[in-house]
């Protein structure tokens, strides 16, 4: 992996709930338009990972970061960083899909309404292209004012794809979107997540590992808060270099 192909790089990031260190001097890089699966024990520091990628632990209290993430070859934890910008090129879906309270459309415009557009037509466009691109256009043409409550968790899952779709993100990070879904939908999530890669940096943490298997081209294995090994996930699935990703992939641990 070129650093010139690396739209998201990670250098000796240390993270610390109070005393309590959750990430150790990750370094790894993120290729563009590729999945990225991030592997690992429950508790070894996969969500507090990605949830730097957009700098979502700005949130918890006494969390602190030490190193760099670097987007597009810049720190965005510079002092000067725009988090809001940051936020808006670096979508997150979550593992329970989390629909806010309103109608379908008004979740997928909710968005783009933030950033300022008001007029009826484009946001008419991107509520529809958002939901073309996350494959929920034909199950819910026609009733796009029915609450997003009344839908299935399946199709709650797309929604939020598709909201997080309408604000135009490069990157977007999937929090095992798949881990509160039945058999069909989590299908219809791997398929998307395929379409997805031709226009989007996407980093997938999950449990399953015919899951990272199927859908990413590179996979990272994470341990204790360390980022143990990386590389394309034939080979860390056929050929890992080190013992504990062996282990955990043929589910000695974990
Ligand atoms: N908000 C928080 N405050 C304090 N400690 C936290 C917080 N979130 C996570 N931790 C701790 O940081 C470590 C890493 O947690 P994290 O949620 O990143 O793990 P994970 O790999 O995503 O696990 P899982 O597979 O169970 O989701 C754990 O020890 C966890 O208890
Ligand atoms: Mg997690």
């Amino acid at each position: 992996m070129t650093e010139k192909d690396s739209q998201i790089e990670s250098r000796d990031l240390n993270l610390w709930y109070g005393d309590a260190q959750a990430l150790k001097n990750v370094s790894m890089n993120v290729p563009e338009n590729k999945v990225t699966a991030v592997i690992g024990p429950s508790g070894c520091g996969k969500s507090t990972f990605i949830r730097c990628i957009n700098r979502m632990n700005d949130l918890i209290k006494d969390c602190r970061i030490t190193g760099e993430l670097l987007f597009g070859g810049r720190n965005i934890y510079d002092r000067d960083a725009d988090v809001v910008a940051i936020r808006k090129k670096i979508g997150m879906v979550f593992q329970k899909p989390n629909p806010f309270p309103m109608s379908i459309y008004d979740n997928i415009a909710y968005g783009p309404r933030v950033h300022g557009i008001r007029d009826k037509h484009e946001l008419d466009n991107v509520v529809e292209m958002g939901l073309k691109s996350a494959a929920l256009w034909d199950e819910v043409t026609g009733k796009l004012d029915v609450s997003a409550l009344d839908l299935s968790g399946g199709q709650q899952q797309r929604l939020c794809i598709a909201r997080t779709l309408a604000v135009k993100p490069d990157v977007i990070l999937f929090d095992e979107p798949c881990s509160a879904l039945d058999p069909i939908s989590t299908a219809k999530i791997e398929d998307l997540i395929g379409e997805l890669k031709r226009d989007y940096t996407i980093i997938i943490v999950t449990h399953n590992m015919q899951q990272a298997a199927r859908v990413s081209d590179y996979t990272a294995f994470f341990l204790l808060g360390e980022m143990i090994e990386l590389g394309k996930t034939k080979q860390i699935f056929e050929n890992p270099e080190k013992k504990s990703t062996e282990d955990y992939i043929t589910g000695r641990f974990g």
